[in-house]
């Protein structure tokens, strides 16, 4: 009797319903919350260096991303070609996270220090030079544009904001650590460190 009440009352199945839902979801995120591997970084993680820092931002302005996966997931096609799956401690301090879903080309979660600086250099500046059935497009103007190096520090400062622990001396000393620098410096500076922390690939 008493469920017929609700089964006729289709506001009040909406909000039985939607009390069941969060129910279900607060049963999958609490103890994420609590779950110390989630949130604490691994040992040796450091919050990227100036020039690396603006490399990810080339990356993420190029659409590096939208090609690109940095997630490696724990199944065995995945650990044999790429090296250990990813584990969140070690992108704890990744502002916004570059995990992507489509893989146009391969997953780069772990391609740091897999290729020479000057592989990546011939790569970037045309792919089909080292790879010859690659459909990566030429990315030639990060050779000849200089990194803007009057808002590094801003950048790092809005970070700490939101828990990266740069400290006061990388702050100031961001300016002077890109000054000079070209845009593919800081891009293949970003690539050589991606997943260096965890390899047991090679
Ligand atoms: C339109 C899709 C697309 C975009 C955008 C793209 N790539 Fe690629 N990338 C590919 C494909 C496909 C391959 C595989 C063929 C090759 O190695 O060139 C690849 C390969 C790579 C590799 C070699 C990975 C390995 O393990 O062999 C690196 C490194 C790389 N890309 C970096 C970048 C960077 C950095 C950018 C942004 C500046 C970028 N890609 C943008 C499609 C893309």
């Amino acid at each position: 009797m008493k469920h017929e009440v609700v089964e006729k009352n289709i506001g009040l199945m909406m909000i039985l319903i939607l009390v069941a839902l969060s129910f279900g979801t607060l049963v999958e995120l609490v103890p994420l919350l609590f779950a110390k591997e989630t949130h604490e970084p691994i040992a040796g993680l450091k919050p990227l260096p100036a020039l690396e820092l603006e490399g990810r931002d080339i990356y993420i302005r190029e659409g590096c991303n939208v090609c690109h996966s940095q997630m490696i997931r724990p199944l065995r096609a995945e650990t044999e070609r790429y090296g250990h799956y990813s584990v969140a401690g070690e992108l704890v301090y990744n502002h916004p996270f570059l995990w992507g879903s489509k893989r146009t080309g391969p997953d780069l979660a772990r391609v740091g220090k897999r290729y020479s600086d000057d592989w990546h250099r011939a790569h970037l500046y045309n792919p089909r030079d080292v790879v010859p059935e690659s459909n990566m497009p030429a990315f030639p103007w990060l050779f000849e544009d200089e990194i803007n190096s009057e808002r590094t520090n801003l950048k790092m400062i809005a970070l700490r904001r939101v828990g990266v622990p740069y400290t006061d001396e990388d702050i100031s000393g961001a300016a002077a650590a890109v000054a000079g620098k070209k845009e593919i410096d800081a891009l293949v500076a970003y690539l050589q460190q991606l997943g260096t922390l965890l390899q047991s690939r090679r």
